[in-house]
């Protein structure tokens, strides 16, 4: 882990230490992966102003995320079954982005429950709910992450149905996994996540299984997604959750202008440009390449924050380049995790705060607040060469 110098490195690593079907769920997209290879590809397009003779002391790439001070604009993203890619992932890889300083964002659908996570946090993390038909229990996960401190509330708005994965499908991904001989003979080649697995604290949705009303199983989680996610969703459950909350509120989900406009008017301060990691509908535009028409639209009265395809400090500076305020790392954390835990984890924001910044410096800049489209070929341009 020691040697890894990208998050393709850790990548790699992870595949050869996590049992195939938990690998495969975090590295997968939906169908033919067209969008999920576009969110990295896209990024790959833009190209940096090169400046020079600029004093290049003191640099920093501090910024705020929702008002909260962060130590670079970077957020852990809300990722499924983290506690799987490793044991107790969500609490380790809460611990490095508190000791990095950054926001971690515990999922809804995590191992580890908001307790744990809490229990094993000093700085308040940030909660991701999704919305379910069953109002009650939503608003005792909302009660949960309030009486845990959480400084933030991610409605995820674009998985009320589950975009179809021909991995987890072809893997039989269930959570805890199946004892199955299949399963045995691959976890024999993964001893260290096996005996890990022995000493953790969980090994089911714990924000779930013993909350939920009847829900006491839920290893398969498409069944339960089919059951629980309310399919009848509008406007009006950010309205909700905007009474219920009174911290920042942040729509995730978000890839059409005028969904933009009308999550602010429910009373969202920030949206997130996402299409979960090219995980939902393949085929949606990569999310850099919608970003410039959200931010022309809403970005003068709140926050618009990206995830998807960032894998390097570049990504990064291209996103706030293009006008995002901030963004969200999913995969590179849970490669991270599964390549070393805790220690997995804050590399892979070692090495995208390094890239951050020695990239700054050759671009001619100090400060990552001051990154704007300056910094980049213009969007005619880019248009020009079929960006
Ligand atoms: C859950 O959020 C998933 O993408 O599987």
């Amino acid at each position: 882990m020691s040697a890894a110098l990208t998050i393709d490195d850790l990548k790699r690593q992870a595949r050869s230490r996590v049992p195939r079907m938990f690998f495969d769920y975090a590295d997968s997209g939906s169908w033919t992966e067209q969008t999920y290879r576009e969110n990295e590809s896209d990024f790959a397009r833009i190209r940096f102003r090169q400046r020079v003779a600029v004093d290049l002391e003191n640099r920093s790439l501090a910024s705020t995320m929702v008002g909260q001070p962060v130590a670079m604009p970077v957020a852990i993203a809300p990722a499924a079954i983290g506690g799987l890619q490793i044991a107790d992932g969500e609490i380790k890889a809460a611990r490095a982005a508190e000791k990095f300083g950054i926001p971690y964002i515990l999922s809804m659908m995590s191992i580890c429950s908001i307790e744990d996570v809490a229990e094993a946090s000093r700085k308040p993390f940030w909660f991701q709910i999704y919305t379910l038909r069953d109002k009650a229990f939503m608003e005792r996960l909302v009660d949960r992450a309030k009486a845990a401190s959480c400084s933030a509330l991610i409605l995820t708005m674009d998985l009320q149905i589950l975009g179809q994965r021909h991995a987890d499908i072809r893997n039989n991904m269930k959570a805890p996994p199946k004892i199955t001989p299949r399963f045995l003979a691959e976890v024999m080649r993964k001893p260290r996540w096996a005996l890990g697995m022995l000493g953790a604290k969980r090994r089911t949705f714990a924000n779930l299984v013993g909350h939920a009303t009847g829900v006491s199983d839920l290893s398969s989680l498409s069944t339960w997604i089919a059951e629980q996610f309310d399919l009848r969703v509008t406007w009006d459950e950010v309205r909700w959750l905007r009474r219920r909350f009174d911290g920042p509120l942040i729509v995730k989900g978000i890839l059409d202008v005028d969904d933009a406009r009308r999550a602010i008017e429910a009373g969202a301060d920030a949206v997130v440009v996402s299409n979960h990691g090219g995980r939902q509908l393949d085929g949606a535009p990569s999310t850099i390449r919608v970003l410039p028409e959200i931010v022309d639209a809403v970005g003068g009265k709140t926050e618009v924050l990206i995830d998807g395809g960032i894998r390097s400090g570049q990504d990064v500076l291209k996103a706030l380049a293009l006008g995002a305020k901030g963004t969200l790392i999913g995969r590179p954390m849970l490669y991270g995790l599964g390549a070393g835990g805790e220690a997995g984890v804050t590399r892979a924001l070692q090495i995208i705060n390094k890239e951050m910044d020695v990239t700054m410096a050759l671009m001619g800049e100090r400060d990552a607040k001051n990154v704007g489209a300056h910094n980049i070929y213009s969007n005619e341009l880019l248009k020009r060469q079929g960006y």
